[in-house]
């Protein structure tokens, strides 16, 4: 059985349109992240006023939360030009070369999923990051030279999913480090009131607030969300096509995502957990395959939310449903559940 997962990393073409609609293009316009925006917004100013580039920074956090929009923001708050490509894009060394070859002081170079660097594109990387050389090999065999290639001084903007899966020294050579997490539900109703007006929605206050709530503390799923809201009201609804509180509800309702804005693969991951081993601790490999997902799904989309909310907790010996993971499920937890949820932050989630 496949269930279409609706927190997928790879966005459907029809997203990618969505995506850059409401894409956030300012500083300003960017909602929630509160301290990485003033980090931000210290480094880009202090770099204006010394005409200089600024340091390299890598983002790093679950998908949807706002990375490639933040690349793009710091450059176009720069005036810089923004080349985009990717870890697993990059196959030679002179694929890396070429690109930085081709770029102007100040640039940025946005590389996405950059854990996914090949050894080779690291190893020329880092002097590019450092000190701005190249160091190009120059033919084969015995009569092979190295050529050292003096670079422009450019910014170069990492992002991944994991960050755990990034090398010592590359982490070591980006300046600055932010982690984004997921958004309060204030932060998604801002962002959902936004993504509504570009669109044209009419979107009741209530029913933003329906909608972030599930929306899995992410900006991306809530206007997905958004969009499926507004199909709905426009079949079921008035002739205004208005998104009400109520039609929004049996909207996510008939999408089968419950009120912690679990879809039916969370539930189905928890319920396997419950019922086929006692609640765990389970082996991140068992769990992928009792939903026939990927293992780099679960661990980086589907875990770190319902880590996150409290409903599965992480031991040395496995995964394993917390008391609150048992009552989701609507049923008592055995009472050897010795894992508390973390700690929430007020006004998250609730
Ligand atoms: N803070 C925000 N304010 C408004 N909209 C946002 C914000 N963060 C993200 N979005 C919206 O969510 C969409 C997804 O964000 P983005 O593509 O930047 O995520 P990402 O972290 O790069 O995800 P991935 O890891 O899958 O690449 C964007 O198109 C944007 O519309
Ligand atoms: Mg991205």
């Amino acid at each position: 059985m496949t269930i279409e997962r609706i927190t997928s990393a790879q966005a459907a073409e029809d997203e990618l349109a969505l995506e850059s609609t409401v894409r956030p293009r300012r500083l300003d316009e960017f909602a929630g992240q509160e301290r990485v925006k003033e980090n931000l917004a210290i480094l880009i100013d202090a770099a204006r006023q010394r005409s200089e580039p600024v340091d390299h920074i890598l983002l790093y956090g679950p998908p949807g939360l706002g990375k490639t929009t933040l690349a793009n923001i710091v450059a176009s708050e720069l005036g810089a030009q923004i080349r985009t490509t990717s870890g697993p894009a990059i196959e030679r060394a002179g694929d890396l070369a070429a690109v930085l070859t081709s770029l102007d002081r100040g640039d940025v170079l946005f590389i996405d999923e950059v854990h996914r660097l090949s050894h080779a594109v690291e190893e020329i990387l880092y002097p590019a990051m450092e000190d701005f050389v190249l160091d190009v090999v120059l033919g084969k065999g015995p009569g092979a030279r190295t050529v050292r290639l003096q670079i422009e001084h450019v910014t170069v903007i990492g992002a991944t999913t994991r960050v755990g899966s990034i090398t010592g020294p590359l982490r070591d050579r980006f300046g600055a480090t932010y982690r984004l997490d997921y958004y309060s539900t204030d932060d998604l109703e801002h962002i959902l009131r936004r993504s509504a007006g570009i669109l044209e929605i009419e979107l009741a206050p209530e029913a933003a607030a329906t909608v972030a709530r599930r929306s899995r503390g992410t900006p991306r799923i809530a206007n997905r969300l958004l969009k499926r809201v507004r199909d709905y009201a426009q079949v079921r609804g008035g002739e205004d096509g208005a998104v009400t509180a109520e039609l929004a509800d049996d909207a996510l309702d008939l999408l089968e995502i419950d009120d912690r804005g679990l879809d039916a693969m969370d539930r189905q991951l928890l319920r396997a957990m419950a019922q086929h081993h006692a609640g765990g601790p389970v082996g991140l490999a068992t769990m992928a395959a009792t939903v026939s997902e990927p293992v780099e799904t679960i661990e980086d989309v589907v875990e770190p939310y319902l880590m996150q909310i409290g409903l599965l907790a992480r031991t040395s010996r496995g995964r394993q449903l917390t008391e609150s993971g048992w009552r989701h499920l609507g049923l008592a937890p055995p009472e050897a559940v010795g894992i508390q949820p973390r700690a929430q932050q007020p006004g998250l989630f609730d």
